[in-house]
Formats: C-alpha cells, structure tokens, sequence
C-alpha cells in the first residue's frame, strides 16, 4: 500500500511536504501534470531518505486521470492536494476571462471533489485538501480563486461526513515563497517585504511551515472536518 499521495508534489508546499515523509522512510507518489517537474523532484528526493518515490503524470482537472491515478495506487493512507495553477487568474472579476475563471474552479474545488469521488474506498486514514488566505482575506484581484478555496472548507466538511472514519480537513496557508508566485508576474521580494513587515509572525512562510502542518493534521486522529491556518497571523491583521 503506498503510504501517501500528493497530487502537486512536484514543487512548492507538496515537495516539502514529500522531502519530510521520504526522510521518516515514508514511500509517496507525487503527483502533478509535468512529467519532467516530477522526474526533477525525485531525483531531488532520493537523496533526501530512503523512502520510495513513485511519480505519476495526472491533471487534476480531467476526470479520466484522477480515476486512472486511484486505479494505479489502490489502497492508500493519507491523500494530500497541493496542485492549483495560479497563471492568469490575478486581476479584477470584469479583467479575468471566464475561461481561466472555470479551470480555477475546475481544477481547484472540482478537481477536489473528484479526489473524494474517486479516493473513497481506498483511503483508508486522511485526505487534506490546500485553501489560501485570499479566501479569507480578500484584495480585490484574486476573487475566484479566493471563492474556490473558500468553498473547499465546505467540501470537507462534508466529506468528512460522508467519508468517516476517513478524516478530511483543509490546511489554509498563508503567503509562502514557492514558485506559484512566478506565474503572477508582480515583484514578489518587494510584495514579501511589506507583508513580513505587517505580520504577526514578521515574515513569510516557508514550504516547510505549510508541510508540518499537512502532517499534524494527517497523523493526529482527532481532527477531521477542520481548518488549520498557517498564515503568520495574516487573518487577523
Ligand atoms: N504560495 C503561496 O503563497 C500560497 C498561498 C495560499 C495558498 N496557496 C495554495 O497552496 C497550494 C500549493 O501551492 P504552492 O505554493 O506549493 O505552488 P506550486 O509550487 O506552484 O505547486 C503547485 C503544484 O501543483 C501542480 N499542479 C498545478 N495544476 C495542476 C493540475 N491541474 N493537476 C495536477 N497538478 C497540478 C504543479 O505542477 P504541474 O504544473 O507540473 O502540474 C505544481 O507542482 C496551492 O493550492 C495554492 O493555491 C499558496
């Protein structure tokens, strides 16, 4: 039985999280739609345990490679969704084209629902789905993808339900220097800067921070229908 699934663990929060588990001699699939970014970050992962690494090709917003993904792993502890695609989607409601708007929530909150589709009777301890601070605080140029990570809360609730005694719960992060901010095309050293500056915590997050918090809630049997904020303090500032 593979011990966890993370479906964008090529980079950013997933990889950190795959480096933690393979290190603790955890075997894990990483998931994502470029062969090439997953065959990098194995390589990358070997020397980081001796956990084993499988990789697989799959998007989260086509149906047929989410059902073909759980038919290949089978039975699997913990599932982990990390993968959004953030290219063109920051900017006002009346700029955004309608296109980008339906892959955002296609992939985001759909292609989330599928993994609770199609890892239902197969996960046998967690799923944990990634949200974001824009859905809790708002800027006015990210509104779909804010809306689609507010409704995750909802879907896990109601996984968590309907999946019991599996567990489902969302981390919701907070800004994090990973390489989804390279495809918002800002200054994103002067955007950290004056955030770091505000912050309770007094600086950005790390992929590790957001990865600590995707093992606290996979391995701690009480939290289910749950989310854990890990934002530096940024909802309430
Ligand atoms: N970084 C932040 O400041 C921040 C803040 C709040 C929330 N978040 C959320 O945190 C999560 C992790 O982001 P990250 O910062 O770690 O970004 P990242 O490094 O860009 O990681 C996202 C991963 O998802 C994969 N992916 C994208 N679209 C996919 C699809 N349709 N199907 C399968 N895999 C897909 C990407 O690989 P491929 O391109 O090869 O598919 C990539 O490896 C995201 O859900 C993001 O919205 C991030």
């Amino acid at each position: 039985m593979t011990e966890s699934i993370i479906i964008g663990g090529g980079s950013g929060m997933g990889l950190a999280l795959a480096r933690t588990l393979v290190a603790e001699g955890m075997d894990v699939a990483i998931v994502g739609r470029s062969a090439d970014r997953l065959a990098k970050a194995k390589e990358e992962l070997e020397g980081a345990g001796h956990g084993r690494i499988d990789t697989i090709a799959a998007d989260l917003g086509r149906e047929e490679d989410i059902a073909e993904l759980f038919d290949k792993v089978g039975r699997v502890e913990h599932v982990v969704v990390t993968a959004a695609d953030a290219t063109g989607v920051y900017g006002r409601t009346t700029d955004v084209p309608t296109a980008t708007a339906r892959t955002v929530v296609d992939t985001k909150l759909l292609g989330a629902w599928l993994i609770g589709k199609y890892a239902a009777g197969r996960v046998t301890g967690s799923i944990t789905y990634t949200s974001g601070i824009n859905a809790y605080r708002p800027n006015g140029s990210n509104t779909i993808m804010a809306a689609a990570n507010g409704a995750l809360a909802s879907l896990a609730y109601g996984l968590a339900i309907e999946l019991a005694p599996v567990r489902v719960n969302v981390v919701s992060p907070g800004w994090v220097d990973t390489p989804i901010w390279d495809q918002l095309g800002m200054d994103k050293q002067a955007a950290f800067t004056e955030l770091a500056a505000r912050l309770p915590a007094r600086r950005i997050g790390t992929p590790d921070d957001i990865a600590q918090a995707f093992l606290s809630v996979m391995r701690n049997g009480f939290i289910t229908g749950t989310v854990l904020h890990v934002d530096g303090g940024h909802r309430i500032t």
